[in-house]
């Protein structure tokens, strides 16, 4: 047969079933049929390589590994919304409308919480996918677009389109993602939203097709250009030419039947497939948004209701006891499982005996909880009026629950210690955060490898990690590890002995000695060998370090044992010295930088690392001696504080071209 008739004929067929499966949501082939008809085509496609297209199926595998993204700047720029928080909120909107317009009609859709993106279509194919940015200048982030499979690469449409929608993960996707990042002791995504907005920066196409994104899309660009006059008559459109579009939108005559959209869905979120953040209300009739106009960011004919924080019921079913790395014991209540904005939360911290006896926390009791921080769970209060007699009071054991050994509570503090420096737990704990991604981030020695490993004797101690090779052929009989994966593994670990100097005295789990403070004593003293011979004046004249961690990096680099495994490690080849990487830079030397509101060109961690490596310093809060505040979308109370103070805001648009000068 003719390669190219094939050819095509695979890339319709392909199409048909992607299109069922992830728009109609109604498979007609099976996977492997699916798969077989994929590798005909790549293989037909590197064999013929005349044929390749940027509208294939195949480049939905993801091929393109870019240095950096493009810059594009939006024909019309892409705004944002007004929020409402309730119905007040939304009765004033209501009637700012009216007074305009006195016969209107509204579309209710789902607020899909992921992140904007633009698509554009010329001559029926894909030809830029866009990050919104700052709203007027965007990314180019098209080779990934391409790997979205709800996002079709051609339609049947020849006039120039674009169309903007929600790029977002699944919350089965999300928890994919989250237990894979688990396995590897990667940092785990904080909530679908962030895990998105990560997966389309991805500079291997690869790694954002394997993240499994999908878009809705929410509105036509023009669309007076495509004949249409109302929003509804839009998403059709849309929806015709192949793209998904959230079927659960609905038409409303008031803001009554607004309201009562908004509480059925405030009820039914949980049951979605995906996060929602809240619900949009738009005008429908397109003709009338010149009327009702623009502010300088947002349409006035659309509004963001955006939920509150969502609180939960689910019973406590036992409080057990967890021993961390310095030996704390904290109580954790072990909840009915129950999906609280997107995850299913299982575990609560109690904090301590305290926080218990405060709250009258028991077994078997109701409580609310909410997610504090976005991510950690947290008891709000217990629901007293369905207690019943199986509630059963909490009491704090006097020995440790891992090793039976003595515990201590310092007069004055509120926690728990366990004494024995030998507990188990702690050793494992201290293991975990040694190989921890902010420490010597050793991928694929996550907590439950060094559980198993710590319990089959593998690994003991800081020092047996770098002897692991010996045990290379028992991890392949015994531990049932593939070669391929003990390969990666041992490279982890020998790729970390030539980590910096802050890395491993953070690893090594000093007490007081976080992130930040190896950072200060890495830099400032260099060499592992000036340790052992600090005075406590000589740590205390540092800014940063107090009595309080003078003490404990003293009595740490006095132990004998503590000085034993020092210099094994050291025999074993790891870098104990501190070289520094920042390369000063005019505009950040000795600057402090405030981070707020969303940021959508960096990762927080990523900004903050720039900053630090061209000699600036990220701090938390607004204040006098504040240099720069970078503000992204929806910045709050430090946007606030640093006009009322009169400190320097820019955009992040702005702090990329500081960045680029
Ligand atoms: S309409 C003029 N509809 O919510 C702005 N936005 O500030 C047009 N979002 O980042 C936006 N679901 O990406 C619209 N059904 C929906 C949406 C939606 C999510 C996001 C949007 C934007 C934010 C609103």
């Amino acid at each position: 047969m003719n390669i190219k008739i094939r050819i095509d004929e695979l890339r319709r067929l392909l199409n048909r079933y992607n299109y069922e499966y992830y728009i109609e949501d109604n498979s007609t082939v099976s996977d492997q049929e699916f798969d077989d008809l994929l590798h005909e085509l790549i293989r037909l496609e590197n064999e013929n390589p005349e044929y390749k297209s940027d509208d294939s199926p195949t480049v939905r595998v993801g091929t393109v590994i870019l240095d950096k993204f493009e810059k594009v700047t939006h024909d019309i720029p892409m705004m944002s919304l007004n929020n409402a928080f309730n119905e007040d909120d939304l009765y004033a909107f209501d009637e700012r409308v009216r007074k305009v317009v006195s016969d209107v009609t509204y579309n209710v859709e789902l607020k899909i919480d992921g992140l904007a993106g633009s698509l554009k279509f010329e001559n029926g194919s894909l030809v830029l996918g866009a990050t919104r940015g700052n709203g007027v200048i965007g990314e180019n982030i098209t080779s990934n677009l391409r790997t979205v499979k709800s996002i079709p690469l051609s339609i049947d449409y020849d006039n120039n389109l674009e169309v903007r929608g929600e790029v977002f993960m699944s919350k089965k996707s999300f928890d994919k993602s989250n237990t894979e990042r688990r396995n590897l002791s990667q940092e785990e995504f904080k909530n679908p939203r962030n895990a998105a907005a990560g997966s389309v920066r991805q500079l291997d196409s690869k790694v954002a097709a394997s993240r499994n994104l999908d878009m809705f899309i929410y509105s036509v660009i023009s669309p007076v250009n495509h004949g249409l006059s109302t929003h509804i008559e839009s998403l059709d459109f849309a929806r015709k030419l192949g793209f998904k579009v959230n079927p659960l939108s609905k038409k409303c005559k008031t803001i009554e039947e607004v309201i009562e959209y908004i509480n059925i869905y405030t009820e039914k979120r949980n049951d979605l497939k995906y996060e929602i953040d809240g619900i949009v209300i738009k005008v429908d009739e397109l003709a009338l948004y010149d009327v009702i106009g623009y502010t300088a960011k947002s349409p006035k004919w659309a509004i963001a209701y955006k939920f509150p924080a969502e609180e939960v019921i689910t019973k406590i079913n036992s409080i057990t006891l967890q021993v961390g790395r310095t030996g704390q014991i904290t109580p954790v209540a072990n909840l009915d499982p129950v999906m609280v904005q997107g995850s299913t939360v299982s575990r609560a911290t109690l904090h301590n005996e305290d926080y218990i006896s405060e709250k009258d926390i028991r077994e078997n009791d109701y409580v609310v909880i909410r997610k504090a921080g976005d991510i950690i769970p947290e008891v709000v209060r217990i629901v007293l009026e369905r207690r019943t007699s199986e509630s059963k009071k909490f009491s704090m054991i006097s020995k440790c629950p891992v090793c039976n050994e003595d515990t201590s509570r310092k007069d004055g503090e509120v926690d728990l210690y366990c004494v024995n420096p030998f507990c188990d737990a702690k050793t494992i704990e201290g293991l975990i955060h040694f190989a921890s991604r902010k420490a010597m981030a050793i991928e694929g020695l996550g907590d439950r490898i060094i559980e198993q490993f710590y319990n089959d004797n593998l690994i003991k101690t800081i020092d047996d990690i770098y002897m692991l090779e010996k045990h290379r052929m028992d991890l392949v009989v015994k531990e049932g590890f593939g070669q391929k994966s003990i390969t990666k593994l041992l490279d982890s670990i020998e790729a970390s002995k030539n980590n910096n100097l802050d890395k491993f005295l953070f690893g090594l789990g000093i007490r007081h000695v976080g992130e930040k403070v190896s950072k200060v004593l890495a830099t400032k003293f260099k060499d592992i060998e000036n340790f052992y011979e600090l005075t406590k004046e000589e740590l205390t004249d540092v800014d940063e370090i107090g009595e309080v961690i003078a003490d404990s990096v003293i009595s740490y680099f006095n132990d004998d044992k503590n000085k034993e495994l020092l210099l094994k490690l050291k025999l074993l080849g790891l870098n104990m010295l501190y070289t520094s990487n920042v390369v000063l830079k005019e505009e950040f030397e000795g600057k402090t930088f405030v981070l707020t509101g969303k940021l959508e060109l960096y990762k927080r961690d990523e900004a903050k690392a720039l900053i630090e490596s061209l000699g600036g310093k990220v701090s938390g809060s607004v204040s006098k001696k504040t240099s720069f505040v970078v503000a992204g979308t929806d910045a709050g109370s430090k946007l606030t504080k640093a006009n009322q103070l009169g400190v320097k805001v820019i955009s992040e648009q702005d702090f990329k071209d500081l960045l680029d000068r």
